[in-house]
């Protein structure tokens, strides 16, 4: 079987990645998806299994489906990652499986936008669609911020800007979970504090051990099952913690870094995943 891990930029969690594979015994190749080229009729890349870790979640999922194509075995599958990558996808997959989540609307011009916005009540969140590390998302705590910010988007903001994805905001503890799980487990979880309402690790979050209670376990394997099809795979799901309702899904990641969640958890998450995509690998060669 051979193995390869797709990315570009080698952080922590690639090079931990990496040293992971070579603990249980397996070369790795790299695949650079900037040194892609590829004639879909003719590419007969030199795996069976592919870990996705690209950066960038575009790049990821082409190259992912690329792979597919040519019958590699991609962890994560291109449905998932595309479902993960887009947050109304990865609502809309919630949805049909009934995971609770933040009240989320959707609009697609300004004006719509600005209605759901006080329908829902201040204050609200606004995130795009496409991103991560917390970049872009707003936090609007009345009418005359958000007239502002729409018209700052339609000004200024390029087109995925114009896809509103608004939700209420959950007055959390000042924390949210992080929960990782591999195939269908939930392996560890951290609570990421801040005094930010971001509470992002990239932003500034600090990371505790979680402990997986049944309900977190519950939930975290609900979601997974939800965004991949039934499939499961590696994932971070973050949860809120809603006074009154309990824990709500807020996004499902399928590229996570776990560099602040492995001594924090005692879980060797790079070795967890290493294990898997050998398992996933081998039932496929
Ligand atoms: N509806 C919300 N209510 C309260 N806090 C939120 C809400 N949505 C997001 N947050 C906070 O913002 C962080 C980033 O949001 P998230 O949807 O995960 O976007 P990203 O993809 O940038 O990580 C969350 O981890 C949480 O701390
Ligand atoms: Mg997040």
């Amino acid at each position: 079987m051979n193995v390869g891990i797709l990315c570009s930029r080698v952080r922590v969690e690639e090079k931990l990645l990496f040293a992971a594979f070579e603990t249980l015994g397996m070369p790795v190749q790299r695949l650079d998806e900037r040194q892609l080229i590829v004639y879909p009729d003719r590419y007969r890349p030199d795996v069976d299994v592919v870990l996705e870790r690209s950066i960038s979640a575009t790049a990821g999922l082409v190259a992912s489906q690329l792979l597919e194509a040519a019958g590699v075995h991609v962890i994560n599958d291109s449905v998932t990652a595309g479902t993960c990558a887009d947050k109304v996808r990865t609502t809309l997959a919630l949805t049909r499986a009934g995971v609770p989540q933040p009240l989320t609307a959707i609009a697609l011009s300004p004006e719509a936008a600005l209605e759901a916005i006080e329908q829902i009540g201040y204050p609200v969140v606004l995130k795009p669609p496409i991103g991560s590390w917390g970049r872009l998302l707003a936090r609007v705590n009345d009418r005359h911020a958000a007239e502002a910010l729409l018209e700052h988007k339609e000004v200024l903001g390029g087109v995925t800007h114009q896809v509103f994805y608004i939700q209420e905001y959950i007055e959390k503890p000042s924390r949210d979970i992080r929960a990782f799980v591999v195939g269908t487990q939930t392996i560890c979880a951290i609570y990421r504090h801040s005094p930010h309402w971001i509470t992002n690790t990239a932003r500034g979050g600090i990371a505790s051990n979680c402990p997986v209670t049944p309900e977190i376990d519950a939930l975290c394997r609900q979601a997974a099952l939800a965004v991949s099809g039934g499939r499961g795979g590696v994932l971070a799901i973050d949860l809120l913690e809603d006074p009154q309702r309990g824990l709500l899904v807020c996004e499902v990641n399928h590229t996570m870094e776990f560099r602040n969640s492995i001594d924090t958890t005692g879980v060797n998450i790079p070795l967890l995943m290493a294990q898997f995509v050998l398992e996933h690998g081998r039932e496929r060669v």
